[in-house]
């Protein structure tokens, strides 16, 4: 009898399905029924699909050497991929780290700000928010996760709500400055520029810079979660930018790799250490390098920055038409809300049957997360598919 074998999901997920390849902006079923992915693994696969430019760059790195353990070997393309994303973040940034997974990187950044301190200190953290599921970043998440009931926090984590509009801003940055007040060992407050798991819920600009002049005025050092939001999604590198607003730390994964493991933090001098604190040997990986630097060239060469603000205004624009609630967005990192959990479900169930990927976000939201690469055309008949599976 054959062996039964089992794959433990993170999630009761009903809409998973079993795909047999990916092409451009396409993902086929094992029947070969065609899918417009308006998921991109959740934001990890930029370029799509089958993508010419990375096979090649992984392909010529796979005859040459494919790992190259960061602390003993190292490769000149490990400093350049550091050196493009420090020209993206600004000209003060001038370091990184190497992580293997966006969850590696926030806990890299954490680490990178406690050891800066020099002693231990509490993080703050925001209502809702999501920043991993490894034993640190599930305590920095907002979510309830199986494995907080489970094992202690590494860390204090000051839990305040984040402000999802300008009604609520003042009050929340009050909230705020009334916790840094009874608080005087903070190690460092990270944000997700826009809320990802939440349902790509664009924050109030004037809540950003007031975090930020918090963190000013207490001296607390900024770490921009850009993980899910960053490398262009947002139409800007990073999304807190759109907010003209500077981190101190900026933790990236997902799309950085181009659908191959690598988590990156930027910083500047100032939160350069002597040494990593968190050595992986999977991190900097020479393959992912590669498909990371042919992404960034590819990214500006074709101003898929440009592309992805321009489709992210259409997509908008279509939903403002359709009967839904809270279109909002930065880029192509678009969400809006249904009226509950059920339809926000189904809609999901109708455009998988119609040919199209969704994924939710919150309790009723929808998130949408096409590859950076996608056509007017292609983005034209997924709005057509999602208007009629609402
Ligand atoms: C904002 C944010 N931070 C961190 C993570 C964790 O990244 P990974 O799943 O690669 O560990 C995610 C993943 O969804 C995320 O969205």
């Amino acid at each position: 009898m054959k062996k039964q074998i089992h794959l433990p999901q993170p999630f009761e997920y009903p809409h998973r399905i079993e795909i047999s390849k990916g092409d451009g902006c396409f993902l086929y079923d094992q029947k070969g029924k065609s899918y417009i992915d308006f998921v991109s693994n959740v934001g990890v696969n930029n370029l799509g699909y089958n993508s010419i430019a990375i096979k090649k760059a992984i392909t010529k790195q796979a005859g040459i050497l494919t790992n190259a353990t960061f602390s003993h070997i190292g490769t000149k393309d490990q400093e350049e991929l550091i050196a493009m994303l420090c020209k993206f973040c600004g000209k003060e940034f001038d370091t990184g780290y190497y992580a293997a997974t966006g969850s590696d990187a926030v806990e890299t950044a954490v680490r990178i700000a406690v050891a800066k301190k020099g002693k231990k200190g509490k993080i703050i953290a925001l209502k809702p928010g999501y920043h991993g599921a490894t034993l640190g970043t599930a305590f920095l998440t907002s979510e309830d996760m199986p494995i907080k009931t489970l094992f202690n926090a590494p860390y204090k984590v000051l839990r305040a709500n984040y402000a999802t509009n300008e009604k609520e801003t003042s009050k929340c940055l009050k909230a705020l400055e009334v916790m840094l007040k009874s608080n005087k060992d903070i190690a460092a407050w990270i944000i997700e520029p826009i809320l990802g798991s939440a349902g790509y819920v664009v924050p109030a600009k004037n809540f950003i810079v007031g975090i930020r002049k918090l963190c000013n005025k207490y001296n607390i050092p900024l770490i921009a979660d850009e993980v899910q939001s960053g490398n262009f999604r947002s139409g800007r590198f990073l999304a807190i930018e759109n907010f003209n607003v500077k981190p101190d730390i900026i933790c990236l994964g997902k799309s950085v790799g181009a659908g191959l493991p690598l988590g990156i933090v930027i910083t500047s001098k100032r939160f350069r250490l002597k040494h990593h604190h968190y050595p992986t040997s999977a991190g900097a990986n020479l393959l992912a390098i590669a498909a990371a630097k042919a992404s960034l060239k590819y990214i500006q060469a074709k101003k898929l920055d440009k592309n992805a603000a321009e489709i992210g205004d259409y997509i908008k624009e279509r939903l403002a038409k359709m009967s839904v609630d809270n279109v909002r967005g930065l880029g192509l990192l678009v969400g809006f809300d249904l009226k509950s959990s059920k339809q926000a479900n189904s809609t999901i169930s109708s455009a998988r049957k119609n040919g199209l990927l969704l994924m939710k976000g919150g309790k009723k939201s929808i998130r949408l997360c096409p590859p950076l690469i996608i056509s007017k055309n292609i983005a034209k008949k997924a709005m057509d598919i999602l208007e009629k599976s609402i």
